[in-house]
């Protein structure tokens, strides 16, 4: 799969830019010039949300009524566009210039996977940002799961609301309850599918990386005991109490484990960052290994962060067609194989000029 060509207009500082790709593309320029921007633009046409942890509207370009992206992606002899368009109270997808309504239907197509210098906090950050991660990544592999995810944001803010407003449990909010916990329960148990088709790739490449010695394990435990409905139910006076649903999936954390103990505690920085490096890999070759294709590789800024080791790791771990972006301030950071046969971008305000 190839992002031959991308269109970007008024996506924070990048007012328009039409780029084509190559294999590999790096982009080089000082902080601040809109290198980012540009692996944002790619991560909102593959999963229609930001790369950053901000909301999407606020990618718009200020004073901007919109923005917008479109790109062209090749898979073998397929040609296909996509398009995303962001206006500060609604955003429209479309596949080969057909409007698609449903998120889930959109999502998925154009495989990704980020490398940032904030992946550490998948180990050490709030339980949202591992649930992020698993969101957008068993969402990209399984259309059902985000239809499901979806169906329960939906239904969670409804059964809030009627909490917010003190009502009783009452047969309304029995069926509330009752959708909540049936679309609860699919979102658990897809999580877990997930975790046991991942949890392979991820270990084989972590055995590499850490000469055997480890090995890297995930738990998840959902919150509820008996069925989440039974649960729901029980925990309603506290529910309404606290005006908020305090169990389901959009509760629940994962607990990343090496030899059996959580990495997050016991873990030294420098295993934690080979976990997520080995976690992000594994991903990538999971997805592979499902889509018969490598996902686009988007790489922020981790040439700086990562040591010979770990870089030769990721040298050497991808395939050698996946398509790759990277960021950088320098391209002495870049290892000189990867720089041989690379298009290289400079980003300067906004602007960006092919070497
Ligand atoms: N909504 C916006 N409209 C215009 N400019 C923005 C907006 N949001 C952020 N910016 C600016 O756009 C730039 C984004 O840079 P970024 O892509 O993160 O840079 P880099 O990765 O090169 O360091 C920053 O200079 C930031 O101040
Ligand atoms: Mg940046």
């Amino acid at each position: 799969m190839k992002l031959d060509q991308l269109h970007i207009q008024h996506l924070r500082n990048i007012d328009d830019a039409t780029l084509e790709f190559d294999h590999t593309n790096i982009f080089v320029g000082p902080n601040g010039q809109g290198k980012t921007t540009i692996l944002e633009a790619i991560f909102l046409l593959a999963f229609t949300k930001s790369l950053r942890t901000t909301r999407e509207k606020e990618a718009i370009q200020y004073q901007k009524p919109q923005a917008m992206v479109w790109g062209q992606v090749m898979d073998g002899d397929y040609q296909t566009e996509y398009q995303i368009i962001l206006k500060p109270d609604a955003k429209t997808t479309s596949i080969n210039k057909d409007e698609i309504n449903k998120i889930s239907d959109y999502v998925g197509h154009v495989p990704v996977v980020l490398f940032s210098p904030d992946d550490l906090e998948l180990i050490k950050g709030e339980p949202g940002v591992r649930r992020r991660f698993f969101d957008l990544d068993v969402g990209q592999t399984n259309k059902y799961y985000l239809q499901e995810l979806m169906m329960y944001r939906q239904l969670l803010k409804r059964r809030n609301d009627q909490l917010r407003q003190g009502k009783a449990n009452d047969d309304y909010m029995m069926i509330l309850t009752e959708r909540l916990a049936l679309y609860g329960e699919q979102i658990v148990e897809k999580r877990y599918e997930f975790i046991d088709q991942l949890i392979p790739f991820v270990q084989e490449i972590h055995a590499i990386l850490s000469d055997q010695k480890e090995l890297i394990t995930i738990e998840y435990h959902p919150k509820y005991q008996g069925t989440l409905f039974q649960d729901l139910n029980e925990k309603y006076g506290m529910d309404l109490q606290t005006q908020s649903t305090s169990i389901g999936p959009h509760r629940d954390d994962f607990e990343i484990q090496m030899n059996g103990k959580d990495i997050s505690k016991f873990g030294s920085q420098g295993q934690q960052r080979t976990v997520v490096l080995s976690m992000k890999l594994g991903l990538a070759k999971y997805i592979e290994s499902i889509k018969n294709t490598p996902p686009l590789l988007l790489l922020d800024d981790v040439f700086s962060e990562l040591d010979k080791t770990r870089m030769n790791a990721l040298l050497q771990v991808l395939p050698s067609n996946t398509q790759t972006f990277i960021t950088t301030t320098t391209l002495e950071v870049v290892d000189a194989s990867k720089q041989a046969n690379a298009s290289i971008y400079y980003v300067d305000a906004g602007k960006v000029t092919k070497q």
